[in-house]
């Protein structure tokens, strides 16, 4: 094990708490100089040393506090699965071999999230940005063993995918052409990580012709299900947060199979003033529309729609039209008022609740990576 690896292992252990990581000896999220040469040897490459932008559009600032928040999140939960396969904790052991280069992979995965997050704060920083993430306190619901641990890396790894491309059309929206090519490198490289991810579970590396997109707020609302407490006021990013939209079945990264099939969905929406027109009417106006791929909104009606409990919540069932759409991957669903869009962004405006993450897995392959054979 290279010796930077050790040290690396050992800040690891040093660190109090499952999930809060601050105060390690890499000083993440402000390491300093030695400490960034540090990060920079494990990641295989360094920050970039171009100049920053000459200026940045105020609208810009919650698209670069999204994905530094993102960044701190994944830096977390890497630290969190290291540390689980380093201790062999329950559902976490690896034989010898398989351990240590799984663990040197993933150290090097965790060293690039952490340069994307200084990356990202940096931005902030630089613009005087009144409010710069840092690292919370997070839950990663669903992650009890290995293979659930990286299906959830998988999932969240593919909606970052998508909501990377809803960033660099923002920010060229926004006239900021400064960062697009380091979003578009960023992308490439979260890439890479979703096949080694996917090959972990016996999928095909490449997912799909055209990765499925996402916009900003239905990321910003799916990270809040990681969130236990920030050190800072998370109302302050101007991003909307819609309550979830469950999928039943469907939970932590699990997947469902593909073919044609109703689903199950379920949300909350006690407080929700878009919501308070259709409370407890039975046939409301209200639609299920799932992105895939670089398809246009799909939309279908809810069906069987039943109000339970003493507040807002709402359970039915919609149509999955898989075959039609050849729905494998990642299909993010919403609960919306219209169905008929031309653009993203538009389904934001009619969206009720959100978002509902539904992976279609395909027959794989059986190479097993994750068994607890020796390689
Ligand atoms: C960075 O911090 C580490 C740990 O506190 C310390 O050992 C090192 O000397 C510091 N380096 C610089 C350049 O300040
Ligand atoms: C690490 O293990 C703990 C305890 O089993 C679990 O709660 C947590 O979700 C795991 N973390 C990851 C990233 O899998
Ligand atoms: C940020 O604030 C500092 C100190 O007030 C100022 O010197 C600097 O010009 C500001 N930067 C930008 C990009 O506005
Ligand atoms: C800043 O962004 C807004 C919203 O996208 C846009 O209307 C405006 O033209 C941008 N400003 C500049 C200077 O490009
Ligand atoms: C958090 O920020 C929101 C939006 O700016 C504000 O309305 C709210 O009062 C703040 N909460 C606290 C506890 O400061
Ligand atoms: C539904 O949401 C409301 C408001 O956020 C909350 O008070 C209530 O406990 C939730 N109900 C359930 C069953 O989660
Ligand atoms: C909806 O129906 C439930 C159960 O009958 C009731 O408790 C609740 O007050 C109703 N809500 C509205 C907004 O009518
Ligand atoms: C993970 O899945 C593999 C199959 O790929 C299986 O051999 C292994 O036992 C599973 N590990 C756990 C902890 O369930």
């Amino acid at each position: 094990m290279p010796s930077q690896l050790a040290f690396l292992f050992v800040a690891m252990a040093l660190a109090t708490g499952r999930v809060v990581r601050r105060d390690t000896a890499d000083g993440f999220p402000n390491p300093n100089a030695t400490q960034l040469g540090f990060i920079e040897n494990i990641a295989d490459g360094k920050l970039s040393n171009a100049p920053p932008p000459p200026s940045l559009n105020e609208s810009s600032i919650p698209i670069c506090q999204l994905i530094s928040f993102n960044e701190n999140f994944e830096v977390a939960f890497f630290s969190s699965l290291i540390e689980n396969i380093t201790t062999d904790e329950p559902g976490f052991t690896l034989p010898t071999e398989k351990k240590e280069e799984i663990l040197e992979i993933l150290a090097t995965v965790l060293a690039q999230e952490q340069l994307h997050a200084i990356d990202a704060s940096n931005v902030l920083k630089h613009f005087n940005a009144s409010l710069i993430p840092e690292p919370c306190e997070y839950v990663f619901p669903g992650a009890t063993d290995i293979n659930s641990s990286i299906a959830l890396a998988a999932t969240f790894t593919d909606v970052v995918l998508g909501t990377l491309q809803d960033a660099a059309e923002g920010l060229a929206v926004n006239g900021d052409l400064g960062p697009i090519r380091e979003v578009a490198s960023i992308i490439g490289q979260e890439g890479q990580q979703s096949g080694f991810y996917r090959l972990l579970l016996n999928q095909k590396p490449s997912q799909k012709p055209f990765l499925t997109t996402n916009v900003g707020a239905f990321a910003w609302s799916a990270l809040q299900q990681f969130v236990v407490s920030c050190p800072f006021n998370i109302s302050e990013i101007e991003i909307p947060i819609f309550p979830p939209l469950g999928v039943a079945h469907v939970i932590g990264g699990q997947t469902i199979k593909p073919r044609d099939q109703r689903l199950s969905f379920v949300a909350n929406l006690t407080g929700s003033s878009e919501a308070e027109q259709f409370i407890n009417e039975t046939s409301p106006d209200l639609f299920v529309t799932y992105f895939s791929g670089q398809l246009l909104p799909i939309s279908v009606p809810v069906e069987d729609v039943e109000w339970f409990g003493e507040n807002a919540q709402l359970r039915f069932e919609a149509d999955f039209p898989f075959e039609e759409n050849i729905l494998v991957g990642l299909t993010i669903a919403s609960l919306t008022s219209k169905d008929k869009f031309t653009t993203y962004g538009e389904v934001v405006e009619a969206t009720i609740a959100a978002p509902g993450l539904i992976e279609v897995t395909d027959e794989g392959l059986s190479w097993d990576l994750l068994s607890e054979e020796d390689l």
